[in-house]
């Protein structure tokens, strides 16, 4: 618990702050600093991209382009003169790119508008980021030292790890993030699962798992967002996003470097889970840039039971 920070008093915790009584290193506290501050310059381009807003002219389907370009020049502009990244991998493009001078202690792994195909339906977005201190090429788990995701929808909210917890920050109207969850923890089990991809496409056993998930009650919540998807399991502090093996195509669809990784970081420092049915996302060694795999991510006990049932 951040000094000062309780249910009794109204002080005000800004990001920085935050960061700073937290012990978290300087670099890093300004390179996540200073990925927030883009998370508003992104929102602004969503808002001008969406074609509901008058005065611009664009045509929905050159939006969705320009807004994923955009963002990500926006974002790696922003990280070349930050002095703190050696090199940045992206979605938006093939390669890893060199953007320091070789010394500086990070890599950045960016998807800088996650879902946009979402923006014309008004649902929520977001930005999802991966910081590693060491060769993208090895385990997230040897490599990452932090993680975190913004996400566009009727408030801005940012949540971050930098493996001191998790914790949640709301843009105020004042154009400032102030704490608003700390130490965020999730439940043993949850009461929501979030199922990707279409059902005809899944594996028998993988559709054994939904069909249990199903009889026991639990509730389906699924946006087509990654990134509100998982923030409604941090949020409500449990329950199973998966986007599994499909038959056509086995491992899955969501990218580990861009999508799994931070998610999965962000997901044990709560407390819960992620793996690819048998094995931990952070213990997959990457060997390409854009790398599938299959998800289970969320508390442990629906996690766990779905290992159990891909192994059967
Ligand atoms: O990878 C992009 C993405 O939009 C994710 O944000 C989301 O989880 C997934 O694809 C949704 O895929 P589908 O449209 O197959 O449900």
């Amino acid at each position: 618990m951040v000094e000062g920070i309780n249910d009794h008093t109204r002080c005000i915790v800004d990001l920085r702050r935050h960061m700073w009584i937290g012990g978290i290193e300087e670099d890093l506290r300004r390179l996540i600093w200073q990925i927030a501050v883009v998370g508003k310059y992104i929102s602004a381009k969503i808002h001008e991209s969406n074609r509901k807003l008058a005065g611009f002219k664009n045509v929905y389907g050159e939006d969705q382009l320009a807004l994923d370009r955009i963002s990500d020049d926006i974002l790696i502009n922003m990280l070349r003169n930050s002095g703190f990244v050696r090199e940045y991998a992206s979605e938006e493009l093939e390669d890893i790119v060199t953007i320091g001078h070789g010394q500086e202690k990070y890599i950045v792994t960016a998807d800088p508008v996650d879902g946009s195909s979402l923006v014309d339906t008004n649902l929520a977005i977001g930005t999802i980021i991966g910081i590693h201190q060491n060769s993208l090429f090895d385990s997230g788990r040897n490599s990452m030292v932090a993680a975190l995701y913004i996400t566009y929808g009727p408030l801005i909210t940012m949540i971050y790890s930098a493996g001191k917890g998790v914790h949640e920050f709301v843009l105020d109207r004042e154009g400032e993030y102030v704490l608003s969850e700390e130490n965020i923890r999730l439940k043993e089990k949850g009461a929501i699962f979030s199922p990707g991809g279409l059902r005809k496409d899944w594996t028998d056993k993988h559709l054994k798992f939904i069909n249990k998930l199903e009889a026991d009650g639990y509730k389906l919540r699924y946006s087509g967002g990654l990134v509100p998807d998982i923030n409604q399991l941090i949020i409500k502090r449990g329950g199973v996003f998966t986007y599994p093996a499909l038959r056509k195509s086995p491992r899955g669809k969501l990218r580990l470097l861009f999508e799994l990784q931070p998610m999965a970081f962000i997901m044990e420092q709560a407390g819960g889970l992620a793996t690819d049915g048998k094995d931990d996302i952070l213990s997959l060694k990457v060997t390409s840039v854009n790398q599938r795999s299959p998800v289970y991510i969320g508390s442990a006990a629906e996690v766990t039971m779905a290992g159990q049932f891909l192994s059967q």
